[in-house]
């Protein structure tokens, strides 16, 4: 039987946070609407945290009041504290994407937040959505290192993780938010966290900045993980991150596991043209290489 492996498309929310282009809230829609086109049926589709910390998310309620709900796809909100929680709540998010940080310096400059002071705002915010009826994950950024502090402890990852299960998230995305990781650093990762919460799904969020992203992918699907967060075009990054480059691209991620005789349900050629439209909107080219190379065979 074919493996599925599911993709969540980040590009509305992590690629475009940290784009220069800057779309109008309509473009999103179109963004958001050509994606649901190509297959797409999870989607962190914003992002409810302060517009003076991330500008380009300041629409993000907009956003969610124009998608096309008759649409099969579920809208995640992404969300740090409890204001931004129950923001996401009032917007009818589908699903709610928290975020634990396993740096400190990262942790103080991305969000306020030390990484325990993450889990206690996940365990205050986490009643809220449960409460609401809506699905509750959470991503750990900077689980592979932090680009102030450098390398993280796999126990503080292993923490955050097993306080996530005892919060009530039911899936937990592994977040190499700096591009630092390589597959072994995933493997064994992803090992220590299914021991300290082995009740949770596991996600992997790679950025590609170091050009390990489709390698920690691939390491990953050996692991076992089947759902992986990747963005079209590859466009992206964090704000206070810096050199941040985007998320591993969506055509590039479908083009490797669907040649590798797995199963997406994405279709690469509707991928690439939306990579391509992007090109348009956003003023610069993408990075994805499917986007300049096309699939193969054509
Ligand atoms: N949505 C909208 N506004 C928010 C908010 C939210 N979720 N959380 C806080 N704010 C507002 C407050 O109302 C306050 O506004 P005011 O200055 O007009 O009174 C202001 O932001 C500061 O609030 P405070 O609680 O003191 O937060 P802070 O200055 O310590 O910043 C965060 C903490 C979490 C709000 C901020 O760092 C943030 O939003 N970071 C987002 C980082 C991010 O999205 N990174 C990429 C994805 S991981
Ligand atoms: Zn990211």
């Amino acid at each position: 039987m074919t493996r599925r492996i599911d993709i969540v498309e980040v590009g509305p929310r992590d690629g475009l946070q940290n784009d220069p282009g800057n779309l109008s809230t309509a473009q999103k829609l179109e963004f958001i609407s050509r994606l649901e086109e190509a297959g797409v049926r999870r989607m962190e589709s914003g992002s409810f945290v302060s517009p003076k910390a991330v500008p380009k998310m300041a629409d993000s309620a907009d956003v969610f009041m124009g998608l096309d709900r008759s649409k099969p796809t579920r809208h995640i909100a992404l969300a740090l504290n409890e204001k931004g929680v129950r923001r996401a709540i009032d917007a009818k998010a589908d699903e709610i994407n928290f975020v634990l940080v396993a740096g400190e310096a990262f942790g103080k400059r991305n969000q306020g937040m030390s990484p325990s002071e993450s889990g206690d705002m996940l365990a205050q915010c986490a009643p809220l959505v449960l409460e609401a009826g809506i699905p509750l994950s959470a991503t750990i950024s900077v689980a592979f290192g932090d680009p102030y502090d450098g390398d993280v402890d796999p126990a503080v990852v292993g923490n955050l993780a097993a306080r996530a299960q005892r919060a009530g998230v039911n899936e937990l995305a592994l977040g190499d938010t700096i591009g630092v990781a390589t597959p072994w650093q995933v493997r064994a990762l992803t090992e220590r966290v299914r021991m300290e919460a082995p009740d949770v799904y596991l996600r992997m969020h790679f950025h590609d900045t170091r050009g390990a992203a489709l390698a920690n992918v691939a390491a990953a699907i050996d692991e076992g993980v089947d759902v992986i967060d990747a963005s079209c075009g590859g466009i992206g990054g964090c704000p206070f991150a810096p050199a941040a480059t985007g998320n591993v691209a969506t055509e590039d991620v479908v083009y490797m596991l669907e040649r590798g005789g797995f199963e997406t349900g994405l279709d690469l050629s509707k991928l690439i043209d939306t990579a391509k439209w992007l090109e348009t909107v956003l003023g610069h080219p993408v990075s994805s290489s499917l986007s300049r190379a096309g699939g193969f065979p054509s």
